[in-house]
């Protein structure tokens, strides 16, 4: 998603613009820009592409205003062009977006009626021209702004500067975030605490429908009626560090290698090593009274929560209805009294799923959150948020964060477990032991890397990849066929191992390689004859199984990954590493930009 950045400041801020966005980039963009005040004229400087070409537009044509905003686009409406770049101007006003206004195509005609013309094919352009007439009907800045954000529908973060004033920026917030920095006789504007690190962690975010007056010395918050309102100043956590690859050539290769360490920080947070039991927790349900608990989540999110529904019903006992948030938010899920819900978010911020929790929320139901931002809109909306300590997650593609979410479920799963007895202490014991190994066998599963770049090679050879699984890893054969599909391009599937039969084995010939995921266990048996029905027609199986599955798969395979033993429960969060090692490697082959997959964003902050 776009990245706005706004500073009121003292000395020439476009150098200091494009720094703040190069802390956004993780968002996923194709164009930037910048526009600054100076001597009472608006001016601006945009590039198609890496902010590299922004910079390189900066340094021919320098700007030296103390006050400006920034911006990096993910398309939505109109091409990636210098065109469509933001920041959009019209008459004396600047702006910058992130999000979709609804509404655009009808505020447009209307403004085009009133003689209004457009240099864009954006929806953003509409904003800055509805401001435009305001002021040439004689509103003062900040009225016209609050008059056209009233006109506005749908998802919007907004920051808007004016010709002739060196000391206003304008922020709005309707759904995308929005975060006001104080420094110094300084006032910053930003997507996240991330961007605004490196001047402040003194933050406060808007809330929906707030718009924000940010001057040099002073910050007013309104309504969208115009009534003042006082939103908390926090201090953002764990962002002041400047977020770097460290050795790795990309963030997804140090967010997978990070994971044994991240897995036990997140652990840590819910099992007590000590008594080797679940920690208490202050919780607004309680598990023994519940009769179900819906997941909603989207992506590789959802995917952790579809293996957690597997823990949750397993040895709790307890019922779980899940679903895509996309989905959910629009079925209208039936959520009677002894319900509980739960959302699983990276970011915290995907609008479909925080549109779910909404529904939730209006339904009264008591909502938890699996979040890895803390100060995010989903943590904030939550009753109760269990954090993911897995720092922050630049990769667009998701891997640190999802086996963090994986630990926080299972943790929760035995938690509930012990909550509704359907577990005794020693079984409590032996989880929570279990799970406290999954740190242990994910660094044993990177000493795999270079078999695993080797089968890459081939894989980068194919246009197409099955992946298949049984039990908690059907999922993973999901989130296998997302990885290598959003990093390499290569189209790929995952599929219940069980279904073979029903249709994708007609898929099988030499061309298509078969990822099976299976660790020996109860089931294995039944996933080897689906690999007897691949092998039977040509199919080249990879399998990724451990020590006893390779000795009883009893088949030809193109290349069998052996893991180490590891207990049944935790296997999705020691399994979900050769996945996610297949898929940056393929990449890698591929030449693709693994950290920003093209037409992909960290965040999806719009529909
Ligand atoms: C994961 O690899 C993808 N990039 C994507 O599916 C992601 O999981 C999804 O957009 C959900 O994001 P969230 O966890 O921030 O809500």
């Amino acid at each position: 998603m776009c990245g706005i950045v706004g500073i009121v400041g003292q000395t020439p801020v476009a150098p200091l613009i494009v720094d703040a966005l190069k802390r956004l980039e993780y968002r996923g963009y194709d164009s930037a820009g910048v526009a600054t005040v100076e001597k009472g004229e608006l001016s601006r400087r945009r590039a198609e592409g890496k902010l590299v070409n922004l910079e390189r537009r900066l340094e021919a044509e320098p700007l030296s205003g103390t006050i400006g905003i920034g911006h990096t686009r993910w398309a939505t409406h109109g091409v990636p062009n210098e065109t469509n770049a933001h920041p959009h101007f019209a008459d004396e006003v600047a702006i910058v977006h992130n999000g979709i206004i609804e509404n655009f195509a009808e505020l447009r005609d209307e403004l085009k009626r009133d003689g209004y013309v457009f240099q864009s094919q954006t929806d953003t352009e509409v904003v800055a021209h509805l401001i435009a007439r305001e002021l040439r009907g004689g509103a003062q800045p900040t009225e016209a702004a609050h008059n056209a954000l009233k006109r506005l529908q749908g998802a919007f973060a907004l920051a808007i500067m004016f010709k002739g004033d060196d000391d206003l920026i304008i922020g709005a917030r309707n759904g995308p975030p929005l975060a006001v920095g104080h420094g110094q006789g300084e006032m910053y504007l930003g997507s996240d605490a991330i961007a605004l690190a490196p001047f402040t962690n003194s933050i406060t975010y808007l809330e929906d429908g707030d718009w924000a007056v940010v001057r040099r010395n002073k910050v007013q918050i309104f309504d969208i009626d115009g009534n003042p309102v006082k939103r908390q100043r926090q201090r953002s956590v764990g962002t002041s560090y400047l977020v770097d690859k460290g050795n790795h050539r990309h963030f997804m290769e140090k967010e997978i290698h990070e994971q044994p360490e991240v897995i036990s920080h997140t652990l840590a947070h819910y099992l007590d090593f000590t008594s080797g039991k679940t920690r208490e927790m202050d919780l607004p349900f309680d598990f023994a009274k519940l009769d179900r608990i819906a997941i909603s989540a989207c992506g590789t999110a959802y995917l952790a929560g579809l293996i957690g529904k597997y823990w949750f019903e397993r040895y709790a006992r307890l019922p779980v209805d899940i679903d895509i948030a996309s989905e959910f938010r629009y079925r209208e899920m039936p959520l009677g009294k002894k319900s509980a819900a739960l959302f699983v978010s990276q970011s915290g911020e995907t609008a479909d799923t925080l549109a779910s929790l909404r529904y939730c929320r209006s339904e009264g139901v008591p909502i938890g959150a699996i979040v890895n931002v803390r100060e995010s809109t989903i943590a904030r909306e939550s009753h109760v948020t269990f954090p993911t300590l897995a720092g922050p997650e630049i990769g667009v593609a998701s891997t640190k964060a999802f086996t963090c979410q994986l630990s926080v479920l299972a943790s929760l799963a035995v938690r509930a477990a012990a909550e509704r007895g359907t577990i005794d202490e020693g079984e409590e014991k032996r989880l929570v032991r279990q799970l406290s190994e999954a740190p242990r066998f994910a660094s044993q599963v990177l000493k795999l890397e270079e078999q695993i770049e080797k089968v890459a090679r081939e894989l980068a050879k194919v246009n197409h990849v099955l992946y298949l699984g049984r039990d908690t890893s059907y999922p993973l054969a999901l989130e296998g066929a997302l990885k290598l599909k959003e990093i390499s391009y290569i189209h790929a599937e995952g599929y219940a191992a069980g279904e073979l039969k029903h249709g994708p084995i007609a898929l099988i010939d030499e061309n298509m390689p078969v990822i099976v995921i299976a660790p020996h266990d109860r089931i294995f048996e039944k996933t080897v004859s689906n690999m007897q029905e691949v092998a039977a027609r040509g199919g080249r199986i990879i399998l990724i199984t451990d020590e006893a599955g390779a000795a009883r798969a009893g088949i030809e395979t193109f290349e069998t990954i052996v893991l180490p033993d590891t207990p049944e429960f935790i296997a999705p969060i020691v399994y979900a590493l050769p996945v996610q090692l297949l898929a940056y490697y393929t990449a890698v082959q591929m030449g693709t930009d693994v950290d920003q997959p093209r037409n992909l964003a960290k965040s999806v902050t719009v529909e």
